[in-house]
């Protein structure tokens, strides 16, 4: 496990840590407000999430992180050329990608997750999430130029996590993004999706998770 380096803690203050111009590759899945209100039971079921926190547009314990915390921070972190996915609801994305400019990021491609199952929605049903593909300075190809913009992965069956996402998917983004011991980083760690495509793909991974209970779980499964 020399080339996993999993931190329990904020990634405010481990981002600090890291030397600046040092991070291969980033896969992340920050937290954000979802709808408030107007909530139905089947969303309940579908998100495994209660229906207090679906009203008060929140999931876990954390979540009030801006992108502003931590985009300009994880600027400095990145080398030049270097890819950063950050998955992302539509509601989201304006600051995310207002942020990301004002950080020094370019825009290279909105990816769609098309996923096996849907959310409840008044205007359409969801069943797709987005991936926003920013580098910084020099533009780099993805190994695997034959893939698609829509990824399309079956979700997680089984989630240790409100919001875990399916391996298959950061393995696709990791391959494409980096080289074999390259370094990549998952801020928002989660269940530890991003830590399992990387050792399953001789990368080396730091994962951060500020919250004890999925900190343990994503240790687990890295390690296993
Ligand atoms: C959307 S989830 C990530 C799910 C993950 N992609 C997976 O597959 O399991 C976001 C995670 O960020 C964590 N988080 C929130 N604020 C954080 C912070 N300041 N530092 C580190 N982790 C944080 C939350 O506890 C949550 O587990």
């Amino acid at each position: 496990m020399k080339n996993i380096k999993l931190i329990q803690g904020d990634c405010l203050d481990v981002l600090k840590q890291i030397p600046n111009e040092s991070i291969d590759c980033v896969v992340t899945d920050p937290p954000y407000k979802i709808v408030k209100g107007g909530c139905t039971n089947k969303a309940v079921r579908y998100s495994g999430t209660s229906h207090d926190e679906l009203k008060n547009g929140t999931i876990f314990k954390n979540n009030e992180i801006q992108f502003s915390d931590w985009l300009p921070v994880l600027y400095n972190k990145v080398k030049d050329g270097s890819h950063v996915y950050i998955m992302c609801n539509d509601r989201n994305m304006r600051e995310l990608l207002n942020v990301a400019y004002e950080s020094g990021f370019k825009l290279l491609n909105i990816l769609t997750w098309k996923k096996s199952k849907h959310n409840p929605n008044r205007y359409y049903l969801k069943n797709s999430e987005f991936i926003v593909m920013l580098r910084k300075g020099k533009a780099v190809n993805i190994n695997n130029m034959g893939t698609y913009q829509v990824l399309e992965v079956n979700n997680v069956e089984k989630k240790q996590h409100p919001s875990e996402k399916p391996v298959d998917l950061m393995q696709i983004l990791i391959e494409n993004s980096s080289q074999e011991d390259d370094i990549v980083l998952d801020l928002f760690m989660g269940a530890g999706s991003t830590g399992v495509a990387c050792a399953k793909t001789n990368r080396r991974f730091i994962g951060i998770e500020i919250d004890e209970k999925y900190f343990k779980i994503a240790k687990n499964r890295i390690e296993n």
